[in-house]
């Protein structure tokens, strides 16, 4: 055991992953003078919301993600359309996006507390953490803050920005690197899919007309196709849902790497870390916890510094879902 966990952090040393971590302009504590209790008030709000809905931890998390995906973590996510403009919230990765209530609440908060200071990406990027962190009572990463908020947030983008469940491995990586993540990130930030929920819907063609031939994904095991399909009988209902890991999806840990080594995951795009012999060895070694949450930690801090607006490039909106007038 002690050996595994060896040979697996020298194989990720090698591959880089413990580098040194940019976190471009952004900074540790940022709003220490302009809002010095912002980081505990973020945390205190969000641990009472998830103790009384865990749904909310996933909800977050994936916010958090189509957010720095699509221009940058710059709250762009958060915007509703106008007349004139279809927001991000209009394109079709946006399926089941929820937890705008819950960045309102807290940002109506933060603006008693200190008005025009603190940004809804911030409030975003934090609550993400702080939800997925109630689990284990501590950080489980470093959220570096300072991002301000954009005022352009286009649906089309949306779709061209965020891959779809059903990419194969070149596309993914691709879509990776051109947000400046690389591979070990691909596969560390999939772990994310070890909590929450997906739909049927999402699901349907894998089990039963993967080819257009009424067949099932020969890459999912063969008995777990079958208890999906208990789940999600035809007709496929919209609405229903299943959970990402099967039997942990309430739990951020790294059994998501245990259910691909054993071809139970629930999109084409899981599997997919599979089929190319870097990316698979790397999820071999990401089924260790300690590694993983290592891992995620480093990637997440490189995920939400993706194109920030920082130092007046943006604005701190006063209400999360307009830009400022
Ligand atoms: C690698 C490419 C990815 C693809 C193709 C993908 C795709 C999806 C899809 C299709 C869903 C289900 C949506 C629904 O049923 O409405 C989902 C859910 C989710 N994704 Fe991803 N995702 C990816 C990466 C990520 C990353 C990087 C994160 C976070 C770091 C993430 C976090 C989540 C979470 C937490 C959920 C569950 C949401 C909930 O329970 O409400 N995903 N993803
Ligand atoms: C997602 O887009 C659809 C239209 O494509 C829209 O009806 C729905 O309200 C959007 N979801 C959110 C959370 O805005
Ligand atoms: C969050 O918690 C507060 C206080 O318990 C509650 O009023 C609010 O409705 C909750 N919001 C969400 C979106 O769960
Ligand atoms: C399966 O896919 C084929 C080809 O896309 C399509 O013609 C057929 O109607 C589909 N069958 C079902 C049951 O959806
Ligand atoms: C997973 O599927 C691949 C083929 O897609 C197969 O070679 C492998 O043995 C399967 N693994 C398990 C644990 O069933």
């Amino acid at each position: 055991m002690v050996r595994k966990l060896v040979v697996s952090f020298l194989f990720l040393a090698i591959l880089g992953a413990f580098g040194a971590c940019n976190a471009g302009e952004l900074q540790r504590n940022y709003y220490r003078k302009s809002c010095r209790g912002v980081e505990q008030i973020v945390r205190d709000i969000t641990w009472r919301n998830v103790s009384a809905n865990p749904s909310l931890a996933p909800k977050l998390l994936r916010l958090h993600y189509h957010d720095c995906f699509v221009r940058g973590c710059d709250g762009s996510v958060l915007l509703d359309s106008t007349p004139n403009n279809p927001s991000e919230k209009e394109a079709i990765p946006n399926r089941s996006l929820s937890g705008f209530d819950f960045i309102d609440f807290v940002k109506s908060i933060l603006e008693e507390e200190c008005p025009g200071a603190v940004s809804c990406a911030d409030i975003l990027a934090l609550g993400a953490r702080d939800a997925v962190s109630y689990q284990f009572q501590r950080p489980m990463w470093q959220v570096f803050t300072g991002r301000q908020d954009g005022r352009v947030s286009v649906d089309s983008e949306a779709l061209a920005g965020l891959p779809s469940p059903s990419s194969d491995f070149p596309t993914l990586l691709q879509n990776f690197q051109s947000n400046n993540l690389d591979v070990v990130d691909l596969v560390t930030l999939s772990g994310a899919h070890t909590i929450g929920v997906t739909h049927c819907s999402l699901v349907a063609k894998r089990l039963y007309n993967f080819t257009g031939k009424g067949d099932t994904d020969p890459s999912l095991d063969s008995e777990y196709a079958q208890t999906l399909k208990t789940i999600c009988p035809l007709p496929i209902v919209r609405t229903t849902t299943l959970g990402m890991d099967p039997g942990s999806s309430d739990s951020f840990d790294s059994h998501y790497f245990v259910a691909l080594s054993q071809n139970m995951t629930l999109f084409q795009s899981d599997s997919a870390l599979l089929t190319n012999p870097l990316s698979s060895t790397i999820a071999s070694h990401l089924q260790n916890p300690r590694l993983f949450f290592a891992l995620f930690a480093r990637s997440m801090a490189k995920m939400g510094a993706i194109g920030v607006l920082t130092n007046g490039e943006g604005e701190i909106r006063q209400n999360c879902r307009v830009v400022n007038a």
